[in-house]
């Protein structure tokens, strides 16, 4: 596990950024497993900022809202089209968003011959994509129901209209296969989830909590979404503090 805790969100997405223009740079074909919500859009910007050819790259969505109208400007479809591939350059056939039943999505990762680089974020309950505390640890894509507190969460995109009670996300077991994971975790609201995802037991109460398991795990916080990691020794400047678990 390799985990940075930089300034701010700002600083969270430059690095992130960094670390996908590298990837891109040695691949430039890269499967890019793409995360929404807010926590990665800085990533996505200082990413549009570079000077890098994205052009390439292959866009797989998480997850996606289920009973939303084509082009719903709150569904991940119209995320990924509106904060990732048109700001990057990515030409939409070459981008991949959960439908239906899922099982599609699993054939599409597989076609490509899978997921390089995978950026995650995780929920104040420790959900990871939309696999809610409670989820099998192999689960693969599949439609979920949301918790109240993803949904309330997830309020703001929608204005007045309800937040969908189901979603199609991929499983824990799916997201375990892409070859290198990136979490992000920016905010104080997320030091409980982070804490628990990393020191924690492996275990479906915390389905974030399975990246412990990945052999290349790299993990990138702000300070605050930090603050929970008690007894991790901090190693390093202030603005690009290395952080590392006492026991690896
Ligand atoms: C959403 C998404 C997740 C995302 C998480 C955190 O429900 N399905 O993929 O990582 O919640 O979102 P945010 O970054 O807005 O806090």
């Amino acid at each position: 596990m390799d985990v940075a805790v930089l300034d701010d969100a700002e600083a969270v997405g430059a690095h992130v950024a960094a670390l996908v223009a590298d990837a891109v740079a040695r691949h430039p074909d890269l499967v890019l497993g793409v995360a929404t919500g807010g926590t990665p859009l800085p990533a996505y910007r200082a990413l549009a900022r570079g000077s890098g050819d994205l052009s390439g790259v292959r866009l797989v969505a998480l997850d996606e809202y289920v009973g939303l109208p084509p082009g719903h400007p709150a569904s991940y479809a119209a995320y990924v089209e509106r904060e990732v591939a048109t700001p990057l350059g990515v030409p939409s056939a070459h981008v991949v968003v959960p439908q239906g039943s899922g099982a599609a999505l699993e054939r599409r990762i597989a076609a490509l011959g899978g997921v390089d680089l995978q950026l995650l974020g995780i929920g104040r309950n420790g959900h990871l994509a939309f696999n809610e505390p409670g989820s099998q640890l192999d689960s693969r894509t599949r439609v979920v129901a949301l918790s109240e507190t993803t949904r309330r969460d997830n309020a703001a995109p929608f204005g007045v209209d309800p937040v969908p009670t189901h979603a199609v996300t991929q499983g824990i077991g799916t997201i375990l296969e892409a070859r290198h994971l990136v979490l992000l975790a920016t905010g104080a609201a997320k030091a409980a989830a982070v804490a628990a995802a990393l020191t924690g037991p492996v275990t479906p109460d915390c389905p974030a909590s399975v990246v412990q398991t990945h052999r290349r795990l790299t993990v990138v916080l702000d300070a605050a979404a930090a603050s929970g990691l008690d007894g991790w020794r901090l190693v390093g400047g202030p603005a690009a503090e290395r952080v590392h678990h006492p026991q690896l």
